[in-house]
């Protein structure tokens, strides 16, 4: 396997079973200090810099948790409209970079533009780690996720992932890509003009995960383990940043996870993940359901991104 420290986390396409594996095995580790709200010493000499280009809630403020959990530094922005990125001079980021990896030891990169992270990772002598590129990936969300799953399931081997809404999501390419990696089935259900592409699903099949298609959730809830979420009332992740207009729609019955149709038809032991921000294809009296793990994997998002954190840092092999 090789090793973490020094690296940068741009894909999970790559991603091999023992890494996953050894990296559940540190947030294993490292989850008490969390769980029990500790701070420890372990990156006390280290800072983290965030640079992020689109808005934020979860991913830059659960690896500013983490990084401060595991007793580090943070400096960066959440805005790039207040640096010179953002302003007249558009500054690229190559030069933008080259100022960064002088203000800390890790950056975390959020952009509007696919390939963004994976630029500045050319450019940094300090590992960078990709918080969402455009339509691309996520994957220390996806990270999160299994995670989230190993925890909560005991497992992630066997088990039958419904995903549902915009498959152009940056989670689903990460997830897909970590599926190929265990014993997965794959089901996604998404308008045709937010399905995945002809080619993706190619190269996903080429590593022996084909993923199905349905036209309704109310086809397959029946099959689902996890049913992993994502709107499709959706932002234009392709934009530094997508106001909302006066009408932003509803979703089809086809794409909505509610209380009647999981009592209906899922199973029991099923589970709900979704990153969130949610809109009306998760209504809130979910929430309460048995099936809800959406704020259980908030939770492990912290402990994703200590482990995460102290690996590419060095602190622990
Ligand atoms: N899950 C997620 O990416 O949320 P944010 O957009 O709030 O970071």
């Amino acid at each position: 396997m090789r090793s973490f420290a020094g690296r940068d986390i741009l894909s999970l396409k790559g991603f091999e079973r023992a890494e996953f594996e050894h990296v559940f095995e540190v947030a294993d580790d490292l989850e008490p200090i969390a769980r029990e709200r500790r701070n420890t010493d372990l990156l006390a000499e280290k800072t983290l810099v965030t640079a992020f280009y689109q808005p934020s809630t979860r991913t830059r403020l659960a690896h500013e948790a983490a990084m401060h959990r595991l007793g580090g530094h943070v400096t960066g922005f959440a805005d790039a409209k207040m640096t010179r990125a953002g302003d007249f001079y558009q500054e690229s980021i190559k030069d933008t970079v080259h100022m960064l990896e002088y203000y800390g030891d890790v950056l975390v990169m959020r952009h509007f533009q696919q390939g963004a992270p994976h630029e500045a990772a050319r450019w940094a002598s300090i590992p960078v780690i990709n918080a969402g590129d455009g339509w691309g990936e996520h994957p220390t969300q996806v990270l999160t996720d299994l995670y989230t799953v190993r925890r909560e399931v005991g497992r992630v081997d066997g088990l039958t992932w419904v995903c549902i809404g915009d498959m152009r999501m940056r989670t689903m390419h990460s997830l897909a890509y970590a599926l190929t990696q265990f014993d997965a089935r794959m089901i996604s259900i998404a308008p045709p003009e937010m399905s995945l592409t002809d080619e993706f699903k190619a190269e996903i099949a080429e590593q022996n995960l084909v993923i199905e298609e349905a036209e309704h959730i109310r086809d397959v809830i029946g099959e689902a383990d996890v049913i992993y979420m994502e709107p499709v009332v959706q932002a234009d992740y392709t934009k530094g940043r997508d106001e909302r207009g006066d009408d932003v729609g509803t979703t089809p019955d086809n794409y909505r996870v509610t209380r009647e149709l999981l009592a209906e038809g899922a199973k029991p032991s099923s589970i709900i993940l979704h990153s969130l921000p949610r809109m009306d294809e998760l209504p809130t009296d979910v929430d309460s359901t048995r099936h809800a793990r959406y704020w259980q994997e908030a939770y492990y998002g912290v402990v994703m991104r200590m482990a995460l954190l102290a690996l590419v840092l060095g602190a622990v092999e």
